[in-house]
């Protein structure tokens, strides 16, 4: 699937995505998004990449010293997301290739978007690019493990009809191949290390099918 049709799919679905994500997660998005924070510490320009309605960006509060910028090349999410939060700053792009200026940020966030991406290796060596020396890197997202056969059976099962009514048949599929796509922890382990990232931190969550990890930029 090309940029333009995931770009298409959440801009059509940003009105209803909180509260679906909030549902399907059982209301835990929130914890695991300040858990991250957490991990990540504060400090610095805060880059959220896929930053959807801003989620991220919230939970670093009101008083967050250094910029918040999200990035999202789907327009109805950076709609969504600029109410939401007066104070940060919203550019629409793609991950792949960040406008910014090398060092321009202290930390990067992707909340449940690492496996969207059309090119993840592309996108770490952009994310090294901008980040400071020593900045920090903070990854959520659903991996793939021995019981993702289990949820991809819930989503084919138990949360289609709601799955279809909320997003559309069309859509819900592409929602079941992004997690049939997913990593496993161990190969995003290893591709923030082909592409000069050191690991600092890996959680898991919900069973194990969630991860948070962080990672530091280090000198390749
Ligand atoms: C599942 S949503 C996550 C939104 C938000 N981060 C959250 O945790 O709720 C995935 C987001 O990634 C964005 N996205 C998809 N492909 C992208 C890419 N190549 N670069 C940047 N963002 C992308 C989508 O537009 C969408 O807003």
């Amino acid at each position: 699937m090309g940029y333009r049709t995931v770009t298409d799919i959440f801009s059509q679905i940003s009105g209803v995505y909180d509260r679906f994500l909030s549902l399907a997660t059982l209301g835990r998005i929130h914890s695991w998004q300040r858990d991250l924070v957490k991990d990540m510490g504060k400090g610095g320009n805060w880059l959220d990449v896929g930053t959807g309605t801003g989620e991220v960006l919230l939970k670093l509060g009101e008083d967050y010293e250094g910029l918040k910028v999200g990035l999202d090349p789907a327009e109805g999410m950076v709609f969504s997301a600029k109410v939401k939060c007066a104070k940060c700053g919203f550019v629409m792009a793609v991950a792949e290739d960040l406008p910014f200026k090398e060092g321009t940020f202290s930390r990067i966030s992707l909340s449940l978007v690492f496996r969207h991406l059309q090119d993840q290796s592309r996108f770490l060596r952009e994310a090294g690019r901008v980040l400071k020396d020593e900045g920090v890197l903070g990854i959520i997202d659903i991996g793939r493990f021995r019981g993702t056969g289990a949820v991809l059976l819930l989503m084919r099962t138990v949360l289609r009809p709601l799955g279809t009514l909320v997003f559309g048949r069309e859509k819900w599929e592409f929602f079941i191949r992004s997690v049939e796509e997913s990593y496993t922890v161990g190969e995003v382990v290893s591709l923030l290390e082909k592409n000069g990232f050191r690991v600092l931190k890996v959680r898991r969550r919900m069973l194990g099918t969630v991860f948070i990890i962080t990672a530091r930029k280090t000198a390749l």
